[in-house]
C-alpha cells in the first residue's frame, strides 16, 4: 500500500456577501407583503401568516453572521426571493466548474503541483446543477488534465468522502495525485421564503490535493493516517428536486423540492453520532481527543460544535482547537471542514496530529485523521 499525503487546499470564496440584517430585513419584508396579500385566506385558516425572522434569534441558534453568495441579485428582491442566474449555453463554461477551476488553480498552487501532474479530478458536493456531462470532466477539460474524472453527491460529507475516495485511489496505486473539488454552489436550493431555513447556507468552492508521498513537495504537508466513513438512513434533512419531477406533474420548485429539515431532530441525533464516530476513529490508533492539535469539524451550526467537543474533550474547544468559519462563511454543505482547514493548517507543526471531519444529511459523517509531516 502506498502512503498518501494531503499536499495542498484551496477555498474560492465568491465576491457578493449577505449579511444576517440584510437577509432578514427582505424576509420580512416579504412575510409582511404575503400576509397582506393573503389576508383572507389566513383569516379563514386556508393557509398559515408567515412569521417574523430575527437576526438575534439566527446568530444565537447558529452562530451564523453572514454567508457569501454567487449571485446576489434578486436573494433580496421581496418578488423574487432566489438569486437571479442566466443559464448559459451547452458551448459556454457551466457556473459550477467556473467555480470549480477557481477552487482547483488555489489547491494546485498550494501543493506546488501542475494540471500535467493530476491524473484524476473528482467533483464531490451537495448539488450538481446537471446530471452530465459530469462537471468533473468538464473541469479536467478547462485544466488539461490527462486521465478521468467524475461527479459524487454525499450532501454534507461530499468533501470528505470525495477525499477518501482518492485516498484510496493511491493506496492502491490506480493513481498518484487526484484534485478534489467542492463546487457547493447552494443558493439556488435554498427556499429563501422558508423563515426556519433562509439564513442557513452560504456558497463556496473549495479544493484539494491527495497525492502519493513520493512525489509530495509543498511545504505544508500532511500525512493520511486513515479515513472514517458511516452513514445511517434519515429523511430529517432532504431535497426531493430531480430529474423524476418532469413525471410527477408536481411543481419542480415545490417548498419539500428545495432544502428542509427538521432542525431539532437533526441536531439531537448526529450530534452524539459524530462524537461516537470521532472517538472511534482515533481508538483505532490508539488515540484520545486530548491527542489531537485541531478538529476542523463541520462549520452547520456552532452549538453543535461545541456539544461535540464538550462530550469529547469534557469541555468547549478552544478556537485555536476548533475554528469556526461558519460565522462568514454560513453553512456550506460539505467543504465547511475544508474551509477551517485550508484556513488554520500553516501553524501545526510536525508530528501534529488532526482531524477533519463532517456530519449531515444522509445522515452522512465522514473523518479523515491527519499527522504534519
Ligand atoms: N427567527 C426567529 N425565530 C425563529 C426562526 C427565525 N429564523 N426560526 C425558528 N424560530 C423560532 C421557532 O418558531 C421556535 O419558536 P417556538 O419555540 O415558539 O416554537 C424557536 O425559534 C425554536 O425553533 P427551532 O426550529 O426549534 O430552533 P432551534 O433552536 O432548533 O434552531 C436550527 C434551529 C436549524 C438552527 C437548529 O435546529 C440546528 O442547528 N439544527 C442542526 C441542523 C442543521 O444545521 N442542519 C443543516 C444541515 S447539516
Amino acid at each position: 500500500m502506498q502512503n498518501v499525503v494531503l499536499s495542498g487546499s484551496g477555498v474560492f470564496t465568491p465576491k457578493h456577501k449577505i449579511t444576517n440584517d440584510e437577509l432578514i430585513n427582505s424576509y420580512n419584508e416579504y412575510a409582511n407583503h404575503f400576509n397582506e396579500v393573503n389576508k383572507d385566506k389566513i383569516e379563514r385558516g386556508l393557509i398559515e401568516a408567515k412569521p417574523q425572522s430575527s437576526a438575534q434569534f439566527v446568530e444565537k441558534a447558529s452562530g451564523i453572521k453572514s454567508r457569501y453568495i454567487y449571485e446576489k441579485d434578486g436573494v433580496l428582491d421581496i418578488h423574487r426571493m432566489r438569486p437571479n442566474i442566466q443559464e448559459r449555453a451547452d458551448d459556454e463554461l457551466s457556473q459550477q466548474a467556473e467555480i470549480a477551476i477557481e477552487a482547483a488553480k488555489l489547491a494546485l498552487e498550494s501543493a506546488n503541483k501542475r494540471a500535467q501532474d493530476i491524473d484524476a479530478v473528482i467533483v464531490s458536493c451537495a448539488y450538481t446543477q446537471r446530471s452530465y456531462p459530469a462537471i468533473a470532466i468538464e473541469v479536467q477539460h478547462e485544466l488539461g488534465i490527462k486521465g478521468f474524472g467524475f461527479d459524487m453527491l454525499v450532501a454534507c460529507s461530499a468533501a470528505t468522502f470525495g477525499m477518501h475516495r482518492a485516498y484510496e485511489m493511491i493506496a492502491a496505486g490506480t493513481a498518484n495525485a487526484v484534485l478534489v473539488i467542492n463546487p457547493e454552489l447552494v443558493s439556488p436550493q435554498i427556499n429563501y421564503t422558508d423563515r426556519d431555513s433562509h439564513f442557513i447556507f452560504g456558497d463556496v468552492a473549495t479544493a484539494t490535493i491527495v497525492e502519493n508521498e513520493s512525489t509530495a513537495s509543498s511545504k505544508h504537508a500532511f500525512d493520511i493516517i486513515s479515513t472514517k466513513a458511516f452513514t445511517h438512513y434519515s429523511n430529517n434533512i432532504r431535497s426531493n428536486f430531480g430529474y423524476m419531477t418532469h413525471a410527477t406533474d408536481k411543481d419542480p420548485y415545490g417548498a419539500d423540492k428545495l432544502f428542509h429539515q427538521e432542525g431539532r431532530k437533526v441536531f439531537k441525533e448526529v450530534c452524539p453520532l459524530a462524537a461516537e464516530h470521532i472517538s472511534q476513529h482515533l481508538l483505532q490508533h490508539g488515540l484520545m481527543p486530548k491527542d489531537l492539535r485541531r478538529w476542523w469539524l463541520h462549520q452547520a451550526n456552532i452549538n453543535m460544535n461545541t456539544l461535540i467537543s464538550k462530550r469529547l474533550l469534557g469541555r468547549e474547544a478552544t478556537l485555536d482547537e476548533a475554528p469556526v468559519v461558519l460565522d462568514q462563511y454560513a453553512n456550506t454543505a460539505s467543504a465547511g471542514s475544508v474551509i477551517a482547514f485550508s484556513l488554520h493548517h500553516k501553524d501545526l507543526q510536525t508530528g501534529d496530529y488532526g482531524m477533519l471531519c463532517s456530519f449531515g444529511a444522509g445522515y452522512s459523517i465522514g473523518s479523515l485523521l491527519i499527522k504534519k509531516r
